[in-house]
């Protein structure tokens, strides 16, 4: 490992062309890309207007492309109506009724498969099912699911009735739920008594019962799958069990046609405030690049098993799991539990048993996996795999090679993928068969999508490796509309910053002489554990929630495994623990943490202190605290502290 990482290292600069086989077989080749630059660049919305005509199965054509109007609340083909399920699954029928469109498995090794025309009908059946309890279109249903089918079913059953989906990932606890449920004004739920994950069971229905049990008035109706058989306490009047929801109903649901921008999910994610934010997406413009992404970024063919590994709960699993792969006709592959079920060999295990071809993951998982040693995934036939991606954040060179070498074994090329929440679908990336890629950058924009690297005042940087902040310059049809119930929000964290004129992503990067883009992590007090975003308000929000503490502040340092770990320093009510109190205080503190907000949100590390360090106006000093957190010599002035000796505190000196 270690001569892996030095040679990692001395040839961080090295450039990995996709082979011609790869070429010669891909969907983009050179010269269809360049076509596509020239054509975005030529007309922009002339270009979109042409592929959301190809790829798009509409109920009412659009005449108009896009509406700037009422600018930053940007609209796509605002005039055309169209039903995103129908899109997904319906129009696959005809080419595809048999073909396989999900392949499961369960952690404990329980498989399914079903076929377009077995998802079509599941999806139907519960969307009646949907609509004899009482949902309409536009009414908001909460998903709060493990990794199984049935959560696809919900979103795709939703979108068939025009019902507006907001999953909540499982792993976030009752707290955080009802936050969201309350948030979206939800009518129903849609659980499971339990999943499972990391060989245990997740009892996600008493989870949801603590929720509902908290205020959550708009919820009419729980709809529980039986997946762990752990038991659920039902309601009466209130939870049904899907087996009984969807008893007796049709195979037939007419997909409902609703208007292009009408909003297809929310996803609640973390901003530099204690409060997360509903994303709202739309139909039309959400689909189209999820689908045009699927198939330019991972070069689909009808014949590729697609694995992403991401969990429904995320934007990745909604983009490249539920809803893009299926609009292009796609098998995906869809796993319940932890990748170190049984062993650390299970995700190679999938890939060999299912034939996976394509497949798709974070750079946190790659890390966990390499630990296991070459010799785990050399146990496995993987040479069903020919592309490779990773997403959530900059993958480390050393991750990058091992992911090529022991994985890839130096065949399959890797798209590293960056994208947000907010964005809808990828927006910088390596197309597979065309850009030579370079371990740990991004590469560059997608055609249609107008990113630059810019300064303070907007203007793009002069040189090669000087940092700024991408911007996306264009409106792009993926793009998140607003946040739900709070435009003004929406336009003060993305537009405000450059006079709404640009859309503000909240990383800062770089380019180098190639015009690469290499990112350089969040500008904003936003943390990336294990690719996921979290608000060190949100962190610093739930540890103040507990009767002994008064105050608290978090930040983020380099983690092994997580990329970015969390630092808690804590101040109490009582008296400063030491020694055994100070462990047993930390245990409960992560532990409440974890029940606000859900256990990626426990801290790693807590330190108490006296006080925090603060400026003369009463700011918390965290560039101070970041540094102390990476065990790095404090170089800053701190003569302006009030009381320097909290250093050694801070520092877990005194
Ligand atoms: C943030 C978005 C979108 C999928 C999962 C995360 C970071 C994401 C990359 C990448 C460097 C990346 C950014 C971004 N990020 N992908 N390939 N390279 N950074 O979604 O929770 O909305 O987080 O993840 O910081 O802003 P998310």
């Amino acid at each position: 490992m270690s001569d892996k990482k030095i040679e990692s290292i001395l040839n961080e600069n090295r450039v990995f062309p996709p082979s011609d086989a790869f070429v010669a077989a891909a969907r983009l080749k050179p010269a269809d890309a360049e076509a596509l630059y020239a054509e975005a660049a030529a007309d922009y919305e002339g270009f979109w207007a042409r592929l959301a005509r190809e790829e798009i199965a509409w109920a009412t054509p659009f005449t108009e492309v896009l509406d700037a109007s009422n600018a930053p609340n940007y609209r796509w083909f605002a005039d055309g109506r169209l039903n995103v399920s129908y899109n997904c699954l319906d129009m696959n029928l005809a080419e595809r009724a048999g073909k396989t469109a999900i392949i499961f498995e369960g952690e404990g090794g329980d498989q399914r498969t079903l076929t377009y025309r077995e998802l079509t009908d599941e999806v139907a059946r519960f969307a009646n099912a949907l609509k004899a309890h009482g949902v309409a279109t536009g009414d908001r249903v909460v998903i709060y699911m493990p990794m199984v089918p049935e959560a696809v079913i919900a979103m795709q059953a939703c979108a068939r009735i025009g019902a507006i989906h907001s999953v909540v990932f499982g792993g976030f606890s009752a707290n955080s739920l009802r936050d969201r449920i309350i948030d979206a004004g939800a009518k129903m739920l849609i659980t499971a008594d339990g999943g499972h994950r990391g060989g245990r069971v997740v009892a996600l229905k008493a989870a949801a019962d603590e929720a509902l049990a908290a205020g959550c008035e708009t919820i009419e109706t729980v709809i529980v799958l039986k997946r762990a058989d752990c038991g659920a306490a039902m309601q009466d009047g209130r939870d049904v069990w899907w087996s009984d929801a969807v008893a007796g109903q049709s195979t037939t649901c007419d997909p409902v046609p609703v208007d292009a921008e009408h909003p297809l999910f929310l996803l609640y994610t973390s901003g530099s405030t204690g409060k997360p934010k509903g994303i709202q997406h739309s139909s039309a413009g959400y689909l189209l690049a999820a689908k045009l992404t699927s198939q330019w970024t991972f070069d689909l063919h009808d014949d590729d098993v697609f694995w992403c590994t991401a969990d429904v709960g995320w934007v990745t699993g909604h983009s490249y799991v539920a809803y893009g792969p299926l609009a292009a006709g796609a098998t995906v592959v869809m796993y319940e539990g932890a990748p170190t079920v049984p062993d650390g060999g299970r995700f190679w295990s999938i890939c060999e048993r299912h034939g996976v071809t394509i497949f798709y993951t974070a750079p946190t998982a790659i890390r966990a996996l390499m630990k296991f040693g070459d010799d785990v995934p050399a146990q496995y036939d993987l040479s069903s795999l020919r592309l490779l991606g990773s997403v959530g954040e900059p993958i480390n060179p050393e991750a990058w090679i091992w992911y090529h070498e022991v994985i890839g074994h130096g065949r399959c090329p890797i798209v590293d993928t960056w994208w947000q929440t907010e964005t809808g679908s990828i927006m910088i990336t390596p197309l597979p068969g065309v850009t030579p890629t370079k371990p740990g950058s991004c590469t560059k924009a997608l055609p249609g999508i107008d990113v630059d690297i810019v300064d303070e005042a907007g203007n793009p940087v002069g040189s090669p490796e000087e940092g700024g902040y991408i911007v996306i310059k264009r409106p792009w049809p993926s793009m998140l509309r607003t946040i739900w119930g709070d435009n003004d929000r929406y336009i003060e964290t993305y537009w405000q910053k450059f006079d709404n004129r640009y859309y503000m992503a909240g990383d800062s990067a770089h380019r180098d002489a190639d015009g690469y883009i290499w990112m350089m992590g969040r500008i904003d007090d936003v943390l990336n554990v294990s690719g996921h975003r979290l608000g060190t308000m949100e962190v610093e929000s739930a540890l103040v929630a507990h009767d002994s503490v008064v105050e608290a502040a978090v930040v983020g340092f380099p983690h092994d495994i997580k990329g970015e770990g969390i630092f808690a320093y804590v101040v109490l009510r009582g008296e400063r623990p030491t020694g055994d109190a100070a462990e047993s205080l930390t245990a409960t503190l992560r532990d409440w943490v974890g029940k606000q907000v859900g256990a990626i949100a426990k801290p790693d590390e807590i330190r108490f202190a006296d006080n925090l360090p603060k400026t003369r106006s009463g700011k918390i000093m965290r560039r101070l605290l970041r540094v102390i957190a990476r065990g790095e010599e404090i170089t800053q002035d701190t003569s302006t502290l009030e009381n320097e000796a909290i250093l050694d505190q801070l520092r877990g000196k005194a």
